[in-house]
């Protein structure tokens, strides 16, 4: 069965202080039935990771938002995967839409950064997802198929069971512009066909697929029902405890 799993991606949204308080408040309001399921996961800023980790207590994930695709070296400003995995993580977001615009990040440095994250025992959340030009082209499903191809499908099938995927359409991060659970549907259909196509059915089968893009307790139900979506990777409505454990609930 593969794991549900409904991430939140403060992004650059809260100090030191103010997310040791928004996680402590999460972690009391998620049940113990939770406790070990890992359905909820917290990607945070590297300030707090260490903190947080201690607070989990196994009912709570912890993740990174980035890493850099080296373990070491001089690199400044950088954080390594072997420094996350050391601060207590177990999860990197990767290939996030902000990193792949802000930071020029291409498939070819994605991919290098996601087999670190897996030397290092991370978990890598792999973000693809189009532009509104695209999606309004038609060329989505191309473009979709590339970030798959370039990113990840180079890797052996042994360490691709260990990726987990997030669907986010540009257009819809940020926007309060959610896709549909049909067009989400449709997406995560065609990324798992194409998981098939390049490892089999079973590892397709297998394979965790997110959805992230203006995702909240009030559209989670919809969404989270249809067959492909294994949870949501949730921005703005993961930084207030009760709207993201709303959100996690929805697998109760
Ligand atoms: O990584 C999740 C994020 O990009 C989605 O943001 O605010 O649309 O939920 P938001």
């Amino acid at each position: 069965m593969r794991k549900k799993i409904v991430a939140g991606n403060w992004k650059m949204n809260l100090d030191y202080m103010e997310g040791l308080s928004l996680f402590s408040e999460i972690v009391n309001m998620i049940g113990d039935e939770k406790k070990g399921d890992q359905t909820a996961v917290i990607c945070a800023p590297f300030v707090h990771l260490y903190s947080i980790g201690k607070l989990a207590g196994g009912k709570v994930g912890v993740g990174a938002q980035n890493i850099h695709q080296n373990d070491s070296g001089a690199f400044t400003g950088e954080i390594s995967a072997k420094m996350v995995k050391s601060a207590g993580a177990d999860y990197v977001i990767i290939g996030h839409s902000e990193r792949r615009q802000y930071f020029a990040e291409t498939d070819e440095l994605l991919l290098e950064k996601t087999k670190s994250a897996l030397k290092n025992d991370l978990t890598p959340i792999f973000c693809v997802g189009e532009t509104l030009d695209e999606r309004n082209n038609g060329s989505y499903f191309e473009v979709l198929k590339k970030q798959l191809q370039n990113g990840l499908f180079s890797l052996n099938a042994t360490d691709f069971d260990r990726i987990v995927i997030a669907y986010e359409p540009v257009w819809a991060i940020g926007t309060g512009l959610t896709a549909s659970p049909e067009q989400a549907q449709e997406i995560h259909a065609f990324i798992r066909a194409e998981i098939a196509a390049a490892y089999g059915a079973g590892t397709a089968e297998e394979t965790s697929i997110l959805y992230g893009g203006s995702c909240n307790a009030g559209n989670a139900p919809q969404l989270f029902v249809q067959p492909d979506i294994d949870g949501g990777l949730i921005g703005g409505a993961s930084l207030k405890s009760r709207d993201f454990t709303d959100i996690v609930k929805v697998f109760n």
